[in-house]
């Protein structure tokens, strides 16, 4: 029963169906409590729906594999064992259809007690948390975005309680609570229950719906003071999640302004100002301002190779002397590279300098060109690499390099790659190959240029 497994399309979207029908539950079971409206077939029909629905999820509760951490339980006495011990009552109790087991409730007559035997459906809030958990891991939304959401849902959810609560009170009920039936006035005196709580939690408090009653003026108190409290944490959180919604552009906008304060400050050139602020929008365009190599420099070596594994996997397929090498090699030579970047003109390294780096390209375009500039050999794009020469011949290097557009390079220093090619000859014969290919190359090129002078 593969359908049963939690990442399975058809699992989610069961549960989906589940939490949307819990909701709906949840908002009109209150409802019927307190405006006592007549239940029609339709709405008979409809809780027995809800409630074959949530019996149907205990059922595939006690069956369907759990995961927990990175492990899928699949024993069936093990996961009957864990259902049984957790949720299972919650999940029962909830499935109960109330209206349908004491009939005579239908109507109105019941006692005011026994109808609030319906709010067990309120249980089931409790597995939202649990649902939300789930998807926050799987979305795509930020997950500062979902817990507004998340947040905003509560409150809508607490005022509507409220609401309910101050309703069954008898409070501003023009129609009674029992009999007189009337849905203008129920929906009249829901809309004014809610602006009441709304005017009440959020502590501004005309005063025009007054509690008459002893309860109700004590509910009242207990409604005030809740407001005071929540008033305070839920405007504390709001900001606190717009403030942290894009931690990554509110960070990056910081650091462009120091930047940009600090080179106005020290009269830095506007020409190389733009081409600082073009640099960090590079960046911002690219990676969202992240810096991958800090981000995973606390990771645990297995977990970092495997992220690494995972952002460079597109520049690792490119690479011709990269396929077919062994994974151990790849982790090697992953957890070695270091990003650079190479803004437009700008030059790697010249000819005849010392070579203690060689680079690979992820993104950009790169020119082997003459001393001078004025002569390009090559062309290199993502996937190649260069700087070989000088590390696996021992010589300075035979070219300059330039970078024509802003370039992704990721670079290997000259020890730990003699070290990591040590344990694989037949990666190291590859790129020899390379080496003495281009040095002929670079031979002809120049023996050419010798001989037809400029
Ligand atoms: P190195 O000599 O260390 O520095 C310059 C680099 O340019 C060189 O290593 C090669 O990686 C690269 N290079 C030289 N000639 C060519 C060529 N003809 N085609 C591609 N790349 C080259």
């Amino acid at each position: 029963m593969r359908f049963l497994h939690p990442n399975h399309p058809l699992k989610t979207i069961w549960d989906v169906l589940v939490i949307v029908a819990t909701v709906i539950a949840c908002v009109e079971s209150p409802l019927r409590i307190t405006l006592n409206y007549p239940m029609t077939d339709g709405l008979l029909r409809y809780d027995l729906l809800v409630s074959l629905m949530f019996v149907a999820d205990v059922m595939i509760n006690f069956v369907a594999p759990l995961q927990e951490g990175k492990k899928l339980i699949t024993d069936p006495r093990m996961i009957a064992g864990r259902y049984l011990r957790g949720w299972f009552v919650i999940d029962l109790l909830s499935a109960l259809p109330f209206d349908l087991l004491l009939g005579g409730m239908a109507g109105g007559t019941a006692n005011r007690m026994l109808r609030l035997l319906r709010l067990t459906r309120l249980l089931r809030l409790v597995r939202l948390a649990q649902f939300m958990r789930k998807i926050s891991r799987r979305s795509a939304v930020a997950p500062g975005v979902l817990r507004m959401a998340y947040l905003v849902f509560w409150i809508l959810m607490a005022a509507h309680f409220t609401a309910c609560i101050w309703l069954y009170l008898g409070a501003g009920n023009s129609a009674g609570t029992s009999g007189n039936y009337a849905m203008d006035d129920s929906v009249r005196n829901y809309v004014r229950a809610l602006y009441w709580v709304t005017t009440t939690l959020t502590t501004i408090g005309y005063g025009d719906i007054a509690p008459v009653t002893n309860v109700q003026t004590v509910f009242t108190m207990f409604v005030q003071l809740m407001g005071a409290g929540m008033y305070g944490f839920v405007i504390g959180n709001i900001a606190n999640l717009i403030a942290n919604l894009d931690v990554a552009k509110a960070q990056h906008r910081e650091k462009m302004e120091k930047i940009a304060t600090f080179m106005k400050y020290k009269s830095i050139p506007a020409d190389t100002q733009n081409k600082v602020e073009d640099y960090y929008g590079y960046l911002w365009e690219t990676r969202r301002g992240y810096n991958e190599f800090q981000i995973v420099e606390d990771f645990p070596r297995p977990l970092r190779a495997e992220v690494l594994m995972f952002l460079n996997r597109e520049m690792i397929q490119k690479v011709p002397i990269f396929e077919g090498a062994s994974l151990d090699f790849l982790t090697e030579i992953v957890l070695s590279l270091k990003p650079v970047v190479y803004p437009p003109g700008s030059y790697v390294f010249k000819k005849g300098s010392v070579g203690r780096n060689m680079y690979f390209i992820s993104r950009g375009t790169i020119e082997v060109v003459s001393e001078d500039g004025e002569t390009v050999f090559a062309t290199l794009t993502g996937g190649n690499f260069f700087g070989e020469i000088a590390l696996l011949l021992d010589q300075p290097r035979t070219a300059s390099i330039r970078s024509a557009d802003y370039s992704d390079l990721y670079t290997i220093d000259k020890e730990t790659f003699e070290r990591v090619l040590k344990n694989y000859p037949e990666v190291e014969s590859q790129i020899q190959e390379f080496a003495r290919k281009r040095q002929e190359e670079m031979k002809k090129e120049s023996a050419k240029r010798g001989s037809t002078p400029s």
